[in-house]
């Protein structure tokens, strides 16, 4: 089952987003621009949780918040009754503003800091991954410290390794997160873990990369832990509740893409736990899953302004926007591909094939390095498609640009929820020499 997306366009030959002309929003709210398309973000969370609730099993849908992370996506993804993971005090401190529930958390990372866990322990969050030794003995301390509790899953790296783009592999042995399970450092940990009064094991977790196309990956880090779970319940008397698988699941970028659909990636993950923990006899653990990309990624949009182009003979023109690798570092930090439409125009023949540039002094801010565009024109719309994951939760204020507002769009109607740095934002922090 692999997903297909198609665009829409208005009577206007522009590009909608989210029910509202792309033209529109660019004028009302300005470019570089970020928006969302709501109802997208919605339909995958609840494609995800709705595989789980059709198989009757115990689950969570974690959104994996660092593919964006502000706080109307926290409000929005807690209006879809899911999780979110963070990676950091920021992140976390952004869901308190967002008034998420504290519950749902889960705080990931391979060197949280001691103030990172104590605002987790001060604020009950859900869960802390434990990732490492230190780690554990840093939030023993603070538990002392603080007469707190805290339950907490195991981040083990379980030696498989996805199908994708090898930046992303985070599930080998050669990783810097998470517990080798081979050595038994993972089985050292959890005795550590067992053997603290204040720490309450509820589970393991893997993730085995991102980008993913295909099942297979899943299902072999599935079975892994099901057999460690048995493993541990035998020697151990340790009962995972929950067994979490993570997320990578892969989205379309460009046409050469061929995503599985969400329900194709938790139908597999589900019935492979299901029939590995009746073989080993054991009790069905929930399973949780850590989508981020697949959520926020389709979901989003950049609306660019095109501006300058470069034309020599024999060489490839370039069409230059009003962005670039500040908004979106991707194409330019490991060759991430990107594909555009002209959204005023969004009905037209290409003519021609160009490479979209960005505005950033670097030679390698190229946005797209081969696009099939209609004619274009400086103040034309140029909207990258599927932006919304790891884009603007990159974005820096490289050569002090501000960084773009962000809007959600639902039903037609747009709601700005990061509004556009000023540039009196940008020296906020600055103090002067002299
Ligand atoms: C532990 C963990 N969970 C989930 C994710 C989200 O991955 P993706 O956005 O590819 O779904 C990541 C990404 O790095 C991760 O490290």
């Amino acid at each position: 089952m692999s997903e297909q997306t198609a665009q829409q366009v208005n009577d206007a030959g522009h590009l909608v987003i989210g029910g509202a002309d792309s033209v529109a929003l660019a004028q009302k709210f300005g470019t570089p621009l970020v928006a969302y398309d709501v109802s997208a973000i919605r339909q995958q969370i609840r494609r995800f949780k709705k595989v789980f609730e059709s198989n009757q099993v115990n689950y969570a849908v974690s959104y994996a918040s660092k593919a964006f992370a502000t706080v109307g996506m926290f409000q929005l993804v807690n209006q879809e009754g899911a999780h979110i993971d963070v990676v950091s005090g920021g992140e976390l401190y952004t869901a308190i503003k967002a008034g998420f529930p504290m519950h749902k958390v889960s705080f990931h990372g391979n060197n949280k800091s001691r103030e990172e866990l104590e605002m987790a322990v001060d604020h009950h969050i859900g869960v802390v991954i434990l990732d490492n030794f230190y780690e554990i003995q840093l939030l023993s301390e603070i538990l002392l410290e603080k007469h707190q509790q805290m339950k907490v899953m195991l981040r083990l790296t379980p030696g498989v390794s996805a199908h994708t783009h090898k930046y992303d592999q985070t599930g080998q042995e050669d990783s810097k997160f998470g517990f080798d399970i081979q050595s038994g450092q993972a089985q050292e940990a959890l005795q550590q873990v067992m053997s603290n009064p204040n720490m309450e094991p509820i589970g393991i977790h893997a993730h085995i990369g991102s980008q993913i196309f295909e099942v297979n990956g899943f299902v072999m880090a599935a079975n892994k832990l099901v057999d460690l779970a048995a493993e541990w319940q035998a020697h151990f008397g340790f009962e995972t509740q929950i067994l979490n698988v993570g997320g990578g699941f892969g989205i379309r970028y460009t046409k050469a893409d061929e995503p599985l659909a969400p329900e194709a990636f938790v139908d597999a993950i589900v019935k492979a736990v299901q029939k590995r923990v009746s073989e080993k006899g054991l009790k069905m653990p929930a399973i949780w899953i850590e989508p981020g990309r697949s959520i926020a990624g389709p979901a989003g949009y950049s609306l660019y302004t095109i501006g300058s182009r470069k034309d020599v003979p024999g060489i490839q023109p370039y069409v230059t926007v009003d962005g670039g690798m500040g908004d979106n570092i991707r194409p330019a930090l490991y060759q991430a591909e990107y594909e555009a439409v002209l959204a005023n125009h969004a009905n037209e023949k290409p003519v021609e094939t160009v490479r979209i540039a960005g505005k950033y002094c670097e030679s390698g801010d190229i946005l797209i390095q081969n696009q099939a565009l209609p004619k274009s024109q400086p103040g034309d719309l140029l909207v990258l498609n599927a932006t919304g994951a790891y884009g603007y939760a990159m974005a820096s204020n490289y050569n002090r640009n501000p960084r773009p507002a962000v809007v959600f769009v639902e039903n037609g109607h747009a709601k700005q929820i990061v509004r556009r740095e000023s540039y009196e934002d940008l020296v906020r922090l600055d103090e002067r020499f002299v």
